[in-house]
């Protein structure tokens, strides 16, 4: 067994974080820049936080090439608002083109060919190409530190959701339709085409 202290270099305790919390699911988050255009971003540091009222939440770390918030969390702060969008089978390759660094103000739906969709109450774009959005509010924003890779949690209320119907079936989105697309240790993601079922067992049913 390798152990380890963590207050080390960031390097270190990053490459374990990723290489042991996986598959991670990819929130592409979209927001919108102060002169209006859109900004898309993948985060894998993300998941559900509580149903009702509906949180989500995703932690954008400080950018190691600046030691700045990434524009996401610029337009978060400024904007109060952001829509979710998911990682899928049709979009993966362009959503790791939008998660490029780009000058503030650059348009990552542009850059990596993907479609913007006016959103029904928050200013940023939905993603087309994402069959489930959600239209969120910023609630929180817990931080972590200041220094290059200090991690943020930023969450937010789903206000209103929009699922492709073709991914439904009985009310319920379908998992093999779903396609969702996750995220491992440096470059590895991962397919979800590899489901099965275990049901949940009561004590006196594990008992007998
Ligand atoms: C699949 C994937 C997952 C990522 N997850 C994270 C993450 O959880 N946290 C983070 O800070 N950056 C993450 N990144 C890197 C950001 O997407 C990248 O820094 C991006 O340029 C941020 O864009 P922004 O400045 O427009 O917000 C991820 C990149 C990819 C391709």
């Amino acid at each position: 067994m390798k152990t380890f202290k963590t207050d080390g270099a960031f390097a270190e305790n990053y490459k374990f974080l990723i290489g042991s919390i996986l598959p991670r699911p990819i929130a592409v988050i979209s927001t919108r820049n102060i002169d209006g255009s859109n900004n898309l971003a993948p985060f894998s540091f993300f998941t559900a936080i509580s149903a009702q009222p509906m949180i989500i939440a995703f932690c954008p770390l400080i950018r190691t090439s600046t030691g700045e918030f990434k524009d996401t969390v610029k337009n978060i702060l400024r904007e109060k608002e952001f829509v979710l969008n998911f990682c899928t089978e049709n979009n993966y390759q362009k959503v790791n083109v939008a998660s490029t660094e780009l000058p503030y103000g650059e348009d990552e739906f542009s850059f990596a060919g993907l479609t913007p969709v006016k959103s029904e109450i928050v200013k940023a774009a939905r993603l087309k190409e994402s069959p489930v959005q959600f239209e969120c509010v910023f609630r929180d924003m817990l931080c972590y530190g200041t220094k290059p890779g200090s991690g943020s949690l930023i969450t937010g209320e789903v206000k209103l959701v929009h699922v492709d119907e073709a991914i439904m079936k009985d009310g319920k989105i379908q998992t093999d339709l779903l396609k969702a697309i996750g995220r491992g240790a440096g470059n590895d993601w991962f397919k979800t085409d590899s489901v099965f079922q275990m049901e949940r067992l009561t004590k006196a049913q594990i008992q007998n």
